[in-house]
Order: C-alpha cells, then structure tokens, then sequence
C-alpha cells in the first residue's frame, strides 16, 4: 500500500468527548471529519494513521473499516467476509482474533456470529494454501472487529491494540483512577490552554495532572507506549513510523521554558507516593509538584488559573456525610480561589447541589457506568452580580 493512498478511518471515543476528539483529528489533518455516538469518522493516509494513535488524547482505539455489508444471517456473512482480501493484512504465520460488538435481532449470539466471521478467514487461507493462520485470544497480532447493527456489518481491522488510554506510565491506579481518555478530555473541555497553573487538589493516582503536563509540554499522549497493533500488518513502514516519533520528539517544550506551575495535592500520603511514581514514568516530573494537604488546609498560588478535580463520589469511595464534604468544597472554593477557573467532576448529583456555587457550564459525562457532570464554576471576589458588570 502507497503510504499516500487515502482510506476512512473511526476513532471511538467516551461519551461526551466526541467534539474534543473530532478537534483532535483535525490538528492531526484527518479529512471529512464526521463525529458519530461516541466516535469519529474521518478519512486519513497510513501517516495519519500513524499519528492518530501516538497523539489522539481521546481516543481508545483507531479502526480502520474493510468491508461493510448487509446480512441477515450466517451464511451470508460467512461470504462477504471470506470475498475480502485477507492476504493484505494476515498470513499464515500471523494470530488473530475476532473482537464482536452485536446489537442485532438476526444475530443473538455473538460469540456465533465471530466464529463463522473466524471460519471465513480460516477457510479464505486454507482453499488457497491448505494452512491457516491461528488464532490466539490473548495476544493476537491482528485483533478483527466485527460491528452488526440489526443487518449491517461491518468488518474493520484494529490499528491500535490495547486501548489507547493504555498510555503506560499507569500500572496500578489509586482508589478510583480515572480512564487516562476521560482525564484527557476534561483538560480539553475546561478550555485550559497550558498557559497559566493547574491544580488537582485532590488529585488520586495523578491522572489529571499527568495528562495536563503533557498537553501543556506537547508530548504525545501515546510516547510510552512500545507496541501498536498496525506494527503487525504486512505493510507496516518503520521508517516513517520513526521519522513521525522523530519529529514528535522535536516538539516537544522544554519544561524550564514554561513558567507555568502544576500542582498535586492529596490527603492521602499513599496516593501521593502512587502519583510520583507515575509522574516519574511519564516523564514529566519536571513540571509537577507534589503536596501532602487536605483541600481545606491546601495554600492556593497566585490569583489566576485552573482547579480540576474529582472528589470521592460516596460511591467507590466511602466517606461518610458527603453532603457536608461538598459543602465544605463549595466553602473552600469560595473563599480561598478568587480568580481561579474550577472544575470537578462528580457523578453525586445530590452532593453537587450542595456546592452552592452557580455553575456556568454542565457537561454530561461518563465515568465508567456511572453518569457524571463537569460542572464550571467561575470563582470571583463580591456577588457574582459585580463581577458580571466588570467583565
Ligand atoms: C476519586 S479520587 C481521585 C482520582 C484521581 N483523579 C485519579 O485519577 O486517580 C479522590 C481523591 O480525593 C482524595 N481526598 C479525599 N478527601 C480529601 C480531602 N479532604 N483533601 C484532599 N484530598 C482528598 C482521596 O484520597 C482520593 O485520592
């Protein structure tokens, strides 16, 4: 395949970070952006392929769709799928697995409906060469997604892998780690640009803080990372492969050169050791600073920047009268972070209420399975009538 042959490509993403993602894919020079439920369509040479999963911070996975087609049942699926051209992306010596994603009345199983999707390509090789590749359920080097909506399949090989959230420097998470693809998007979605200080006061395993110094310093989310599934293909190019990471590398800030502080706090010492050593292995220790304080004895710096936070929910987290912790958050923010943007996600509506402050923007988000808003609130001296007039 010519590297400059054009091809669609679908990012998936978490629910409510589409926009953020579909920015994403434009700065990367993906074309004919198109933002679906929880995904991005658009279309992209191998170079962007490329870059979309060492850079897209939203996304868990670039797939790249083969076949799409109608089918009601077996036999017909078992067809189209052997009609494609498997040599171009497996051959007898390479493992693959067939991952499926089934919403459909035809197919009730859809374990079934991988294992005539498995069987096509199997017999695809066997009628040709008497062989077939194996399949390996745990470490495939070419992972199959087949999608069936009702009577649409479509069939898309797997660039990525393991998600892309999968960044590496996380390998345990703290009480309630955020997704590294949610921490991402709240960043983004708070509008943060990398200019002025950035706080997680309360700030776990260090997600947040991790995924801010590497927006600010312009690291690539997936730098760590050793291993994409597209490396596997046939076709894959390694010396543009190395010339992309090369140049990557090149625009990278210099962490001396921003005079911006971020800053980590928690109550928890055992959740600070956690954070350090995962700030360590993402390689931004630079740039982030670490304290041991509860949220109400935490000494704000300056009088401009960004508070982003998830507090204990109730949920995974037990805390007694969460209600009241809210309230004291609310107390806090009022009087002690004037000139502070804050943010925080939170999936306890009743606690929420109790901040008392007047949100300005509330997203609707997931964590996991657990439905969530970020929730904005401006902080400012006075009543929120004058600093209204001022601005
Ligand atoms: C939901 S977790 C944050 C998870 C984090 N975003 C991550 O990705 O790992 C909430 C954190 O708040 C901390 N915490 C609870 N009460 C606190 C307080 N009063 N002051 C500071 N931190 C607090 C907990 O120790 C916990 O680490």
């Amino acid at each position: 395949m010519k590297n400059s042959e054009e091809f669609e490509l679908l990012a998936s993403t978490l629910f409510g970070l589409e926009k953020i993602l579909a920015k994403e894919v434009e700065s990367i020079g993906g074309k004919n952006i198109e933002t679906l439920n929880r995904a991005v369509k658009f279309t992209a040479n191998t170079e962007i392929m490329y870059k979309a999963n060492l850079m897209l911070r939203t996304a868990l996975k670039v797939l790249k769709p083969l076949a799409s087609f109608k089918s009601t049942n077996q036999y017909t699926l078992y067809g189209n799928v052997k009609k494609i051209n498997w040599e171009k992306y497996l051959n007898i010596d390479t493992t693959f697995i067939i991952k499926p994603v089934v919403f459909s009345t035809h197919f009730r199983h859809s374990k079934f409906a991988a294992q005539k999707t498995k069987d096509a390509i199997a017999d695809f090789f066997n009628d040709k060469y008497n062989k077939r590749p194996s399949v390996d359920l745990d470490y495939p080097d070419v992972p199959i997604h087949l999608h069936i909506s009702e009577d649409q399949v479509t069939i898309s090989l797997d660039s990525s892998g393991a998600p892309l959230n999968q960044r590496g420097y996380r390998l345990s998470g703290g009480d309630a780690p955020l997704n590294e693809v949610l921490a991402a998007g709240l960043i983004q979605l708070s509008n943060w640009e990398g200019k002025s200080n950035f706080i997680d006061p309360m700030c776990g395993s260090g997600t947040i803080l991790i995924e801010a110094a590497m927006f600010a310093l312009n690291i690539p989310a997936n730098i760590n990372r050793l291993e994409f599934a597209f490396m596997k293909w046939p076709d894959f190019d390694n010396n543009k492969w190395k010339e992309i990471i090369n140049e990557a590398k090149a625009s990278v800030i210099n962490a001396d050169e921003l005079k911006i502080k971020i800053i980590g706090s928690d109550i928890e010492l055992s959740q600070l050791e956690l954070t350090q050593k995962n700030v360590s292995r993402a390689g931004v220790g630079k740039i982030i600073k670490l304290r041991n304080k509860s949220f109400d004895k935490f000494i704000v710096p300056g009088k401009k920047g960004h508070v982003v936070f998830n507090p204990p929910y109730g949920e995974r987290i037990k805390l007694e009268k969460i209600e009241q912790f809210y309230e004291e958050i609310g107390n806090k923010l009022k009087n002690s972070w004037s000139g502070y943007q804050a943010w925080i996600l939170s999936c306890n509506f009743d606690a929420i209420k109790k901040i008392g402050l007047k949100p300005e923007k509330k997203i609707k988000l997931l964590n996991g399975k657990l439905s969530c808003k970020f929730l904005n609130f401006k902080l400012f001296e006075g009543s929120r009538k004058d600093y209204l007039q001022q601005e």
